[in-house]
């Protein structure tokens, strides 16, 4: 089912890389192209989560897990491997910033892993398994706020609620969750 759509899906964003030549630049990429090197979330490449997984015209409406598939099969949602991103970049340069994606492709060249920056983190002794709320219905937005409208992510978005201990608690109590302390703790 997702190779299927890697298959059909690089055709079609083939040509929805045309129609991006007549997207609006915001201006938040309009200050990434003129400063590559400070990428407000400090991320090695300027991956813009907006164009890849929204809706609005000119963006590619990609599932969220087709990225970040093992959020529903492990503790982790993971971030993809680097031959994902090439498969479709090795023919879409980009349009806006296209030396961001030529940071990609060096990374590649130079088999070298892309150091991502990690944003969301809760401490070592908590346990936090994805897949069991995601098989639970929960969607990524709910705790991630609207990563597909997003240029850059920040851990300030309001439906982050500081990842702190109330806050997965008074989810827990309002959908019968369990709230046993070794539940969540090592
Ligand atoms: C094309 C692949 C791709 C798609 C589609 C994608 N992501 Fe991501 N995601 C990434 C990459 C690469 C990063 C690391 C760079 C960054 O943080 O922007 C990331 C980072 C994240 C992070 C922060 C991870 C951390 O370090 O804590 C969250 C949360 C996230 N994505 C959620 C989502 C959600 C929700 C969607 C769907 C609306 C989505 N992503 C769609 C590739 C993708
Ligand atoms: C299914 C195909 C697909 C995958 C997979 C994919 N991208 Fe993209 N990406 C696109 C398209 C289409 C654009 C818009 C290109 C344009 O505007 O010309 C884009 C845009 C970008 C841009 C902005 C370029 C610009 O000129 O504004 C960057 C940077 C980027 N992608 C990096 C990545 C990284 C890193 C990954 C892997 C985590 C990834 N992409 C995965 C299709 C993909
Ligand atoms: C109930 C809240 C919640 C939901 C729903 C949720 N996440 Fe998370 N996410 C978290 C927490 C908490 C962390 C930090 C986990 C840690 O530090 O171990 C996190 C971390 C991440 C990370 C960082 C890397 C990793 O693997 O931990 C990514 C990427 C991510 N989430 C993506 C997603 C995506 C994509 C979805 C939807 C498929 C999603 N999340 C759904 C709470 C959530
Ligand atoms: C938006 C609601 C929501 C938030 C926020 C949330 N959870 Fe959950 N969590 C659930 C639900 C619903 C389940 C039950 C899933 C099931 O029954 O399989 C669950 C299950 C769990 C489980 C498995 C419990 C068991 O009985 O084995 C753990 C561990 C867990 N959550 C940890 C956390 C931690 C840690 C946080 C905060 C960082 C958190 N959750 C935040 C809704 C939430
Ligand atoms: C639903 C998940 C969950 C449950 C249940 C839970 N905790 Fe926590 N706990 C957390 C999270 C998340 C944090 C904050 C971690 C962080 O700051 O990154 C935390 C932090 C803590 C801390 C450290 C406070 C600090 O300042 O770092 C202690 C101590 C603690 N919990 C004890 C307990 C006890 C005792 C219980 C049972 C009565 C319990 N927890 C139940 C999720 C949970």
């Amino acid at each position: 089912m997702k190779k299927h759509w890697l298959i059909g899906g690089t055709a079609g964003v083939l040509a929805l890389a045309g129609l991006a030549f007549m997207r609006v630049q915001d201006a938040q990429q309009a200050a990434n192209a003129e400063s590559p090197d400070t990428y407000p979330s400090g991320q090695p490449i300027a991956f813009p989560h907006n164009i890849h997984a929204g809706s609005q015209p000119g963006q590619n409406r990609m599932d969220c897990m087709y990225c970040h598939f093992s959020a529903e099969r492990s503790v982790d949602a993971g971030l993809p491997p680097m031959s994902l991103c090439v498969g479709c970049h090795q023919v879409i340069p980009g349009t806006t910033n296209p030396q961001e994606v030529q940071k990609l492709m060096d990374y590649w060249k130079r088999k070298e892993p892309i150091p991502w920056v990690r944003i969301y983190k809760v401490a070592d002794h908590v346990h936090y398994p994805h897949a069991r709320h995601i098989k639970a219905g929960l969607q990524c937005q709910q705790c991630h706020g609207q990563v597909q409208e997003m240029t850059v992510i920040n851990k300030i978005d309001p439906a982050w609620g500081g990842h702190n201990m109330g806050w997965c608690i008074s989810c827990h109590r309002e959908k019968g969750a369990s709230t046993d302390c070794a539940v969540c703790h090592y």
